[in-house]
């Protein structure tokens, strides 16, 4: 029978691009999605895992649902994602509203486990595979702007980083065939899409093989660019251990190719670095900041960083905070070390710089990025970017918003234009987090 299935998502953006995948399974089996809880016979919560506090989300989050429940007893929810993954059947047992708990790589199950679940059954589908990456599922966008959209490349990460749960929840890394890619982008250009991202946790370790056929993320990246100068492509996220000079190279060669490089640093000290297991020294990601400044001199640059992992010494911070000077990063996410069982980390060392030192410590970052990110954009004022149009300004509807390459966000005057549109837009004045500016001709 078919259902109305609302669906919430938390955590990255490949959280975000699979709701759509699993939007389009259902779709195919009949069933409806809703944008409205009052509307509907399942919920399902695709979840997150990376930091207690993520997790913590959603258990108040599931508080809030058991009292829906307890008004419409026939409402069923459901668990998908890195913590269905991570917890499996525990979340059934736990005295949680769940009635079913999918992993990532089980979606397929879904109109399948929905009949079960209607006759009255609780189960779980947490199986990983090492080949699953729904190449031929259109995904249906949901909450799209029609402008800009999300492509899954691969899935899975072997990385192991020490403090990171993502192998655990994802599996292995696998990647996607190249033509299911560039088609998906192809389809979405010709439906007006103007911005497509392609996401894995580590991109740069992109490979497909077709009879010996090898095509690595740069080849990738230089199909789609060549669908048409007017769609813009954004990647995420690089692993600085394989951001590769040829990958540069194709980014110089094609413009519609954003001029915004996310490379995640974690630490800048080696020390730290190396119990994380990240395999590279700061001298290795300094080099790789210069690569990208020579062949692309407007590029931008942000990051991630963790404060207060294992064993951190405030020599090791201070060195994080030095790095960040000499970077000089546009934009970083930044947050606190969260534990995460059966981890590396977990198992072998010990999480033992106290909380209210990781406080100060990340409070430090968070201040030193928040002038960084002032400098960055003060040094934009007077210049003139090219702009693609996604909406209205929050502030107001005499003002629109968008992008330019370097992902820095652009508020200016309506005039005529209409999101989709490309503008030109001469910078006038900023914040740390917004350029304003003008259009002109
Ligand atoms: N694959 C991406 C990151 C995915 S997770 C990469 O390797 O860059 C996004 C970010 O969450 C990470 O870059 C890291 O900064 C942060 N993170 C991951 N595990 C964490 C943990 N246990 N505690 C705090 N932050 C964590
Ligand atoms: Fe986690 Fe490291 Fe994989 Fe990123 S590369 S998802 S931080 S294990
Ligand atoms: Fe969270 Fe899973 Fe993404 S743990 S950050 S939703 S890969």
């Amino acid at each position: 029978m078919s259902k109305r299935v609302y669906i919430e998502t938390y955590g990255c953006q490949m959280n975000f691009a699979d709701s759509e995948i699993v939007g389009a399974i259902l779709i195919k089996h009949n069933h409806q999605i809703t944008p409205d809880l009052q509307q509907a016979d399942v919920v399902l919560i695709n979840t997150c895992a990376i930091r207690d506090n993520a997790e913590q989300r959603i258990r108040k989050r599931l508080g809030e649902l058991k009292a829906v429940k307890k008004r419409r007893p026939d409402l069923k929810i459901g668990i998908l994602g890195c913590m269905a993954e991570r917890l499996k059947e525990q979340l059934l047992q736990d005295d949680l509203p769940v009635d079913l708990v999918v992993g990532p790589d089980a979606y397929r199950n879904l109109p399948e486990l929905l009949n079960r679940v209607e006759c009255g059954e609780r189960t779980a589908s947490v199986l990983l595979s090492e080949e699953e990456t729904y190449a031929e599922i259109d995904p249906v966008r949901l909450g799209s702007n029609g402008i800009s959209a999300f492509i899954s490349i691969m899935r899975g990460c072997q990385n192991f980083c020490s403090y990171c749960v993502v192998p655990y929840t994802r599996g292995r890394e696998r990647s996607r065939d190249p033509q299911t890619i560039t088609d998906e982008a192809q389809r979405l250009f010709d439906k007006g899409y103007r911005e497509i991202t392609l996401l894995g946790q580590n991109v740069n370790s992109y490979r497909w093989d077709c009879n010996g056929n090898i095509t690595d993320f740069p080849d990738l990246m230089q199909r789609v660019a060549q669908i048409s100068p007017m769609l813009r492509i954004r990647f995420a996220t690089s692993h600085p251990k394989d951001l590769s000079d040829k990958l540069l190279e194709v980014m110089a060669a094609n413009p519609n190719i954003c001029r915004c490089i996310h490379l995640p640093v974690q630490s800048g000290s080696d020390n730290m670095l190396k119990l994380m297991n990240r395999k590279y020294t700061v001298e290795w990601y300094l080099g790789r900041v210069e690569a990208i400044r020579r062949y692309l001199p407007d590029c931008s640059i942000t990051t991630d960083v963790i404060a207060g992992f294992c064993n951190e010494t405030e020599q090791d911070h201070q060195q994080t905070l030095e790095l960040f000077r000499k970077v000089g990063y546009d934009y970083a996410f930044m947050f606190k070390y969260s534990m995460r069982p059966n981890t590396y980390a977990e198992k072998r060392l010990h999480d033992n710089v106290p909380d209210d030192v990781k406080t100060r410590r990340l409070e430090e970052i968070i201040a030193l990025q928040g002038e960084l990110s002032l400098q960055s954009n003060r040094r934009d004022v007077g210049k003139t970017f090219e702009v693609l149009i996604e909406g209205t300004s929050k502030r107001s509807d005499q003002q629109l918003f968008g992008r330019n390459s370097q992902n820095k966000v652009i508020v200016f005057p309506r005039e005529d234009y209409k999101p989709g549109q490309y503008v030109m837009v001469q910078v006038t004045d900023c914040t740390s987090a917004t350029l304003i500016g003008k259009a002109v001709k």
